[in-house]
């Protein structure tokens, strides 16, 4: 029997824990530091204490020898955990520091897909307001706004999408020079604004060879009607691969120009790159689909949108790609489609507003008996004060729904959320519409 250590504590280790605790080769599940609503998931451990440093992390996988470790933020894979010779013994999924820059620096994966051919918008990375001018004045004439996104890991919050002039001059000069912002960026990417739609493509990669996992749709503002700011996700919704591509062929170039190009490149450069692999893509005027950003781990809360869908056992499969020994190329998938809909504390996403946390939480008395293989309550920010689940971060926790019709997660998910309650909870109401 196998044990599985995953590093992380939001809602996207909770369902890689829920996904791996279902294979029957899987005796425990620890999470490092996880959070306390994980463990409510059968075979589930976590270890609150934990702290994300290199000596406590590796004294920790030495003390636990898992058989496969699997990193869920990118924060950790920044660290170069995946590069440590002190757990170098054991299998680790997740990108070497060197790969996880193509999410950890907009400008260096602006650089890399360059070189690799990905498609991608029209962009110039630059490190003055002169040197924008051009750029930001074409870029309004021809797609009526730019999009700016800082340097550096921002927790998902240094992307503008400017569609005004004084907007995108005041927050370019911003990230250049206001060295107190915490979104202060020297180098700063500029892209072409795409019409979208948006979609997050999923692959596993080994190396050498990538599986695509599915796609998904994020609801990324905070607000219904996609109003207010940025958030990392308010919820999402499957993407059938037809709305990608029109057959088959055309899938699977699509699969060789995101994921192929990327895995390729890195090969021939001797930096392999294994670990999930997240493509953000958006369709451009043409109806293109171009690569708008690369994640170097799985989505949140795309991963809990995605997982209940897949048929397959993971231990083996996440096993392989660590080592470097994919065998499979596609996926058995459950039929059906799934939806997720987040819950986030007040203040949530607003970059200057503090969170209003430790409000208690009401869970509805016969939680465990409306949960099951179709309806999943994925857990982030909470913390128990005595007896009682409290929030204490940004998003708090997130339902799964999986069913034949949108319509019927809508209502499966939308009836367990609205019986949740917290003190400046907040939830998008428009999932799936
Ligand atoms: P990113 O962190 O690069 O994914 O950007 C965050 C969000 O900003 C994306 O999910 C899109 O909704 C939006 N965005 C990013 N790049 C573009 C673009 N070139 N055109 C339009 N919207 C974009
Ligand atoms: N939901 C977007 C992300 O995980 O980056």
């Amino acid at each position: 029997m196998k044990e599985v250590l995953i590093l992380g504590s939001g809602g996207r280790e909770h369902a890689l824990a829920w996904k791996l605790a279902q294979d029957a080769q899987v005796a425990k599940v620890h999470v490092y530091p996880g959070n306390v609503g994980m463990l409510a998931t059968a075979k589930v451990f976590v270890h609150l204490e934990g702290v994300l440093n290199k000596d406590e992390l590796c004294a920790f996988i030495n003390k636990l020898a898992p058989d496969l470790i699997v990193v869920g933020p990118e924060n950790i894979l920044a660290m170069g955990v995946a590069d440590w010779p002190e757990i170098k013994s054991y299998p680790l999924l997740g990108p070497s520091a060197w790969c996880a820059q193509l999410e950890s620096s907009k400008c260096w994966a602006f650089e890399k897909m360059l070189q690799w051919q990905v498609p991608m918008p029209r962009g110039l990375v630059v490190e003055s307001v002169e040197a924008a001018k051009k750029f930001i004045e074409e870029s309004f004439e021809f797609s009526g706004g730019v999009v700016l996104k800082a340097d550096g890991l921002k927790s998902g919050k240094g992307v503008v999408v400017c569609k005004q002039l004084d907007q995108a001059w005041q927050t370019l000069s911003e990230y250049l020079s206001d060295q107190s912002s915490p979104l202060y960026s020297p180098r700063v990417l500029l892209q072409q604004l795409l019409p979208g739609p948006e979609v997050s493509l999923f692959a596993l990669v080994d190396g050498e060879r990538y599986l695509p996992l599915g796609a998904v749709r994020d609801y990324k503002r905070k607000y219904d009607d996609n109003q207010g700011p940025n958030t990392g996700g308010m919820g999402c919704v499957s993407v059938e691969l037809d709305q990608l591509a029109s057959d088959e062929k055309e899938l699977g170039e699509l699969y060789q120009k995101f994921f192929g190009r990327v895995v390729a490149g890195f090969k021939q450069e001797n930096t392999p790159y294994r670990g999930f692999l997240f493509a953000g893509l958006m369709r451009d005027e043409q109806n293109q689909w171009r690569a708008i950003e690369y994640n170097v781990r799985m989505g949140d809360p795309e991963t809990q949108t995605l997982l209940p869908l897949l048929q397959e056992d993971f231990f083996d499969l996440l096993k392989d790609a660590a080592l470097g020994e994919l065998k499979k190329n596609n996926l058995e998938r459950k039929a059906g489609v799934s939806l997720h809909v987040t819950m986030t504390s007040g203040g949530y996403s607003e970059l200057r507003s503090p969170l209003s946390l430790r409000h208690p939480i009401r869970l509805p008395s016969d939680l465990g008996t409306q949960l099951n293989d179709e309806l999943a309550l994925f857990w982030a920010g909470v913390g128990k004060e005595g007896n009682q689940f409290v929030n204490t971060g940004g998003r708090v926790l997130g339902v799964t729904a999986h069913a034949s019709t949108i319509e019927e997660c809508r209502e499966k998910a939308y009836h367990l959320v609205r019986q949740i309650h917290f003190n400046h909870g907040h939830f998008r109401q428009d999932i799936g519409r």
